[in-house]
């Protein structure tokens, strides 16, 4: 309490204080409060932030699930063995959206698909390792040029060569022969991408399947296929059912989706999953027993809150398959809204039209810039990010929209019109 007492009289949260270091004495709750509140002031509301595919909105009996279990430490499985139940019936009901056998599939759940792709790149490479039998010593790993960072970290970071397909105009996604033309017997497995990060298109994982089959057939160099549906994972099983991209292609052994993109779920989970035990490799268990049971954790992460697992769970039962497939319907035409209208100014190509992953990817057409473009938008309110593609076409600079959950036909109006509003200020 005098802490607390010493901690009126001094300024609240200044500049000097906290370059000190931790300060001397504390403040009292609502004083706090406050500072923090000032301290994180500015930037875009969240609904105004088209830059990340993470959700912002919730609706409010959701918080209350969220705040209720944020003290729960996920990995306290013996103390909550309910909790633990939960995950497993969150594994189960994604793993029989991506056409998994129910007797067979495992999963983790992970803090985001950062987390699942360095996870499922060890199971991997432990698979190649065992394949191989230790006698080869260079893997490396093929992917698109509009893969992830998290698949370089995971190479950077375990000593596995990225072997990244070139770009091509017009053109990102990996395709089936430039998957085979890049694999050999140190291949450790080849990413596919339902839905890049860069331009919302999704790649043709059941052609690059199908190469990689014959691949096998006539050279015998057999390699698994992991799908990073960090965004289209929980898309694609509801409104593109009859695309064939998941467990239901036997090539595919594992993957990844982030729950807090389109599962809805505050930032702070993603999903990993394998066909089968055996994809998991046992030597990625880990048994602990000091947590009060005798347990094997397969995570590389551990204590974090369970609220994420169980807001997941919330939004698998309060929405249910029609209520996902209507919310994600809504974003998709949403999106493909604002890339006719946006498309319509003449001033834009379209590189992702919002027709797989509700994201509308565009490049401008001179005298149009688009860095100036993205600060006419910040001064109304709006985050967009401008970025330029892979090495090969790192000219090019594009601009990207994520329509979320929150998105509205307001939404599509007000920003059309404060593109169209910097177009006539161009000549
Ligand atoms: C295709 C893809 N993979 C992986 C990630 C990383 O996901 P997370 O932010 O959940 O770690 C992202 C993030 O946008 C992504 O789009």
């Amino acid at each position: 309490m005098s802490a607390l007492a010493n901690a009126a009289e001094e300024p609240l949260c200044s500049s000097t204080h906290l370059r000190r270091g931790i300060p001397d004495f504390g403040m009292d709750a609502d004083a706090a409060l406050n500072a923090v509140a000032g301290r994180l002031r500015g930037g875009c509301r969240p609904e105004r932030n088209l830059a990340t595919f993470l959700t912002t909105s919730i609706e409010p009996e959701a918080h209350r699930v969220y705040r209720a279990y944020l003290n729960y430490n996920l990995v306290d499985r013996e103390q909550y063995p309910a909790m633990d139940e939960l995950l497993r019936e969150c594994v189960r009901i994604i793993g029989s959206l991506w056409h998994g056998d129910a007797r067979r599939v495992v999963g983790s759940a992970t803090t985001g698909s950062s987390e699942a792709a360095l996870l499922a790149g060890v199971a991997l490479l432990r698979s190649w390792q065992a394949r191989t039998r230790g006698e080869l010593s260079r893997p490396n790993l093929v992917m698109g040029a509009g893969a992830h960072a998290c698949w370089k970290k995971f190479c950077r970071h375990w000593g596995v060569e990225a072997r990244i397909a070139p770009a091509r105009a017009g053109r990102l996604a990996l395709d089936g022969i430039a998957a085979v033309d890049l694999c050999d017997e140190g291949t450790i497995g080849v990413i596919g991408v339902l839905g890049s990060t860069l331009d919302g298109r999704y790649e043709p994982i059941a052609e690059i399947a199908a190469e990689l089959d014959s691949l096998a057939e006539q050279r015998g160099i057999d390699v698994p296929m992991h799908v990073d549906a960090a965004s289209g994972g929980l898309i694609a099983p509801f409104l593109d059912t009859e695309l064939r991209w998941d467990f239901r292609i036997p090539r595919v052994v594992s993957i990844n989706a982030s729950g807090h993109k389109a599962g809805m779920v505050l930032p702070g989970l993603g999903w990993l999953l394998w066909r089968d035990r055996g994809r998991r490799r046992p030597e990625l268990g880990i048994r602990i027993n000091y947590l009060g049971g005798d347990d094997t954790h397969y995570e590389l992460s551990f204590s974090r809150s369970a609220a994420p697992v169980v807001l997941q769970y919330y939004n698998f039962i309060r929405f249910g398959f029609a209520g996902f497939q209507a919310v994600h319907a809504r974003s998709r035409s949403l999106a493909r809204q604002l890339a006719d209208r946006l498309h319509d100014t003449g001033r834009f190509r379209l590189l992702g039209d919002g027709s797989e992953l509700p994201v509308v990817a565009l490049t401008a057409e001179p005298p149009i810039k688009l860095r100036r473009l993205a600060m006419h938008l910040a001064d109304r309110g709006w985050a967009v990010p401008v970025y330029t593609l892979p090495p090969e076409l790192d000219e090019v600079e594009v601009m990207r929209v994520v329509a979320r959950s929150d998105f509205t036909p307001e939404a599509v109006e007000d920003f059309t019109a404060a593109v169209e509003e910097f177009i006539s200020t161009v000549n």
